[in-house]
């Protein structure tokens, strides 16, 4: 069995100026120092990127960014390109978050576009799927969560996915402090690696990634990745202050 490095990335989603942005780094660049055997992002507003790349630069943390457009470049006003958060300092990119699926209008299209674009840029891009609420009651979160994953992933070959992390986030379970019971959180990673592998064989399938998101904390950390197929975590709200989000990367290290 191929031992995958956990990775745990926060997602700062739409918070932190650039002072809040900056005293965060210093603070858990202090915190982390000792920790190994774990690859930790942190995926902040495109306005703090280079700041954080200042202040992470050499270091182990990793810069993430939430979102990029699907051309390299062009007439797209308001847009940012692959070529800007990587000049900015970025080695990941969050694509096709459920918020930008749901609030924003992002379609499995779009996600299948901007995770190749990605790739071809270098970065390492973190591709969300997940279902609503009304999905899991219908009983319909297996297939929905397939059909996603197919739809973003189809055609890459082993390297690629190598380079790819595919986050499951049930959308019932973001920001509202109810998490997925591990066994049904493992149930959809195993699945994701199965459909990954039926894209792209058993031992592709074995070396991507596959994380848990959705109200993840310091307290739940260490059952997820008890599990098997859960490989880290995308964590949100439990990643805006410092020491917690070090606290939760600590217990994931003594769970692993
Ligand atoms: P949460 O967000 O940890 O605040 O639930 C997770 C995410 O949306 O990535």
């Amino acid at each position: 069995m191929v031992k995958r490095v956990p990775f745990i990335a926060g997602n700062w989603k739409m918070n932190k100026l650039t002072g809040e942005a900056q005293a965060f780094a210093r603070e858990f660049k202090a915190l982390t120092r000792e920790f190994a055997g774990v690859d930790i992002a942190i995926c902040a507003p495109f306005t703090c990127l280079t700041v954080l790349r200042d202040e992470l630069q050499g270091g182990p943390i990793l810069l993430g960014a939430q979102n990029m457009f699907y051309e390299q470049s062009g007439a797209y006003t308001g847009e940012i390109s692959p070529a800007m958060i990587l000049d900015a300092g970025c080695a990941a990119v969050i694509i096709g978050h459920s918020e930008r699926r749901e609030i924003i209008g992002e379609t499995d299209e779009t996600v299948a576009r901007k995770t190749r674009l990605a790739l071809e840029a270098g970065l390492r891009p973190i591709v969300c799927v997940g279902e609503t609420l009304a999905v899991r009651e219908e009983k319909r979160a297996v297939p929905h969560v397939r059909a996603q994953v197919e739809k973003a992933l189809a055609g890459l070959g082993p390297d690629d996915l190598s380079r790819v992390t595919v986050a499951y986030e049930p959308i019932w379970a973001i920001g509202t402090g109810r998490t997925a019971t591990a066994a049904d959180a493992q149930e959809i990673c195993a699945l994701v690696r199965g459909t990954i592998a039926g894209l792209a064989g058993a031992a592709a399938a074995e070396k991507t990634r596959v994380l848990y998101g959705g109200s993840v904390k310091a307290d739940n950390i260490a059952e997820l990745l008890g599990t098997g197929d859960i490989d880290g975590a995308l964590v949100g709200g439990a990643s805006l202050n410092a020491a917690d989000f070090a606290e939760l990367i600590r217990r994931a290290l003594v769970a692993v």
